[in-house]
């Protein structure tokens, strides 16, 4: 039986590893969830759940004095931890085997750190975390022995595909896209884009803040950032190819050259219950592919002008130091500030580019990222203040 936390237990992610996790009793068991402010659902699944341990990240004010009162409700035993320091302490619990990452952006970056450090298997859902200070989580995640089994479809599929292959086989790595909603928008329309079309993905259902970076293809340039930390491969060796079908979700290229791929509907419970359960495969009675009913598999070169963030993420790997975390800093603020209407979609690129134009990187040690981190964030602020 494999013991399991959840941050961000209320989200996409989190709810589908719940679904996941419901269906294997006898595998595995929640013993923790976590979420960010969401008292009502956080309370819903562990009486559902029956956990011990919760944790949030920004308690509800207004639930402050009532909160005593429902934990006893929700259950006798159930403990609570606040803030990112209670959510150190939650992963840090014996009775945890393996942690679930799935709170949105670098703010779970010291809860993994934690797990790490207290042995946890991780399986890694926020990209964030590697996007911003990939060096240093796999450097700490060597010396403690831990592994860090992946979430993500894209780098599930390449983990799939890479067991026991040698690296200095492969020739190079390609992770897909959909292209999200506006691949085939004209693009000087694109000033006039909402939060609502932003938000329309259009084969998978996601939280927010990934819609949108999908829709400016940023998620790419992360995901390309989070291939490069979690399979050790170089830059130039990671490709991204449009595939709007969103069925084949990354494929290897050996240096012989025959390619090996992996596929399956867009169902993230898929790589969620692979993490979970890896290496044992089990059926579960999710969704299966039928390829006759896809029929068509269709592919193409992203279009930087679309896209720009893409070009940005490669940027900022290819100059590397405190660049990503940056770029993954201004793209947050950015992205959160469109999602409360303050700011065009066309300003996201615009300031994650001046932001990386305006910062000397430096080494990538844990308070460098955490010191390039705050300043991004307020220096976005300071632009979007003068553009906007
Ligand atoms: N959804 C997918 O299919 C998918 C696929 C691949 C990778 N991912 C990655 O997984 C992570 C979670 O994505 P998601 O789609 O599950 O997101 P989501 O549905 O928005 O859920 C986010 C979770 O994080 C919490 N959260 C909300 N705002 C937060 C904030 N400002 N800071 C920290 N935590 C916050 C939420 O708690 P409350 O409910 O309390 O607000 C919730 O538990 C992201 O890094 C994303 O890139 C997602």
């Amino acid at each position: 039986m494999k013991r399991v936390a959840i941050l961000g237990s209320t989200g996409s992610i989190g709810q589908q590893a719940l679904d996941v996790i419901g269906r294997l009793p006898e595998r595995l068991q929640v013993v923790a969830l976590a979420a960010h402010s969401n008292l009502e659902r956080l309370l819903e699944q562990a009486e559902m759940f029956r956990v011990e341990a919760v944790g949030l990240l920004c308690p509800p004010q207004e639930a402050q004095k009532s909160l005593p009162e429902r934990l006893e409700r929700a259950g006798k035993w159930l403990q609570l931890y606040t803030g990112v320091d209670g959510l150190c302490e939650l992963v840090r619990r014996a009775d945890i085997d393996i942690v679930v990452v799935a709170l949105t952006g670098i703010i779970a970056l010291k809860p993994t750190l934690a797990a790490i450090e207290s042995g946890k298997t991780i399986a890694l859902s926020t990209k964030e975390v590697l996007v911003g200070a990939g060096e240093y989580v796999m450097q700490q995640a060597h010396a403690y022995g831990v592994a860090i089994l992946p979430i993500d479809s894209e780098h599930s599929g390449a983990f799939q595909i890479l067991q026991e292959r040698p690296l200095e086989t492969v020739e190079r790595l390609i992770l897909t896209a959909s292209g999200g909603p506006f691949r085939q928008r004209p693009l000087e329309t694109f000033e006039s884009i909402t939060v609502q079309e932003a938000l329309q993905h259009p084969n998978w259902r996601m939280g927010p803040k990934i819609t949108v970076d999908s829709a400016t293809m940023m998620n790419k340039g992360l995901e390309v950032i989070e291939a490069h930390w979690l399979f050790g491969l170089p830059l130039e060796q990671i490709e991204v190819l449009i595939h709007p079908q969103s069925i084949v979700h990354a494929l290897v290229e050996f240096r012989d050259g025959s390619v090996l791929a992996q596929l399956s509907v867009p169902d993230m419970r898929l790589p969620i219950q692979y993490a979970l359960l890896y290496p044992e495969r089990v059926d579960t009675e999710l969704p299966r592919l039928r390829l006759e009913q896809v029929r068509l598999l269709e592919f193409e070169a992203p279009d930087l002008n679309r896209y720009p963030c893409l070009g940005l993420a490669y940027e900022a790997a290819r100059i590397g130091g405190t660049m990503p975390a940056v770029l993954n800093a201004a793209n947050e603020v950015a992205v959160q500030l469109f999602l409360q209407e303050q700011i065009p979609f066309a300003a996201i690129p615009a300031l994650v580019e001046q932001t990386m134009r305006a910062h000397e990187p430096r080494e990538a040690t844990l308070q460098a990222v955490l010191e390039a981190d705050a300043w991004a964030r307020e220096y976005v602020q300071v632009w979007r203040q003068k553009w906007y």
